[in-house]
């Protein structure tokens, strides 16, 4: 869907599908750049990073392999409980693998941070984080996000893969949720 389709139900397109499309394919030659020769493993965090996966994956020129992983997070409030469950764990192992989270957005910093450790602990060779988007003033917790797309305000965020109460991912745009959906 376009943000025309549902324009009462957002206060402002953020980003729009051209402006995050040129981004990924910026990062992709970036990570293909960095990882030259080294073969990585692309982990996209469910169900949010799909969109983000889908598109940086297809615009990288090299091999890569990817796995997925589900945690726990807002379910259909619009804050982070802080705490982390997995719901779906990676299936192949990652000891002696690089490893790239993909993610679409830092909002605390608590699940990735998470992630971090919990991959670090499995033996990866490196892990390292891609994330579309970043709210640098709702960070809880410093991340050390090596490939980050868009910083962007303490709004709540819809579209690309994001969600309120599962609705709004299959928009094209990142836009703000109009306060009058949650409230
Ligand atoms: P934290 O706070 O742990 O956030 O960095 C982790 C996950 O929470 C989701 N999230 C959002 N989802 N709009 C959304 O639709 C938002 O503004 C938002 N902020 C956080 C997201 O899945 C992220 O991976
Ligand atoms: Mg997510």
């Amino acid at each position: 869907m376009r943000a025309a389709d549902i324009s009462d139900d957002i206060s402002e397109v953020l980003l729009t599908e051209e402006q995050i499309h040129e981004k990924l394919a910026e990062l992709a030659t970036q990570v293909a750049a960095d990882y030259e020769g080294r073969e990585v493993v692309l982990v996209g965090v469910l169900k949010g990073a799909v969109m983000v996966m889908a598109d940086f994956a297809r615009h990288l020129p090299v091999h890569v392999s990817m796995d997925w992983m589900a945690v726990s997070s807002y379910g259909a409030s619009t804050r982070s409980s802080g705490v982390v469950q997995i719901r779906k764990d990676l299936d192949t192992d990652i000891t002696g693998k690089h490893v790239l989270i993909v993610e679409d957005i830092i909002d605390s910093g608590l699940t990735l941070s998470w992630l971090l450790e919990n991959f670090a602990s499995r033996g990866a060779e490196s892990v390292e984080v891609l994330a579309l988007l970043r709210k640098p003033e709702a960070m809880k917790v410093e991340v050390d996000c090596r490939y980050v797309g868009f910083d962007i305000p303490n709004d709540f965020v819809i579209g690309y893969g994001l969600d309120y109460a599962e609705r709004y991912r299959n928009l094209r745009d990142v836009a703000v949720l109009a306060p009058h959906v949650y409230s």
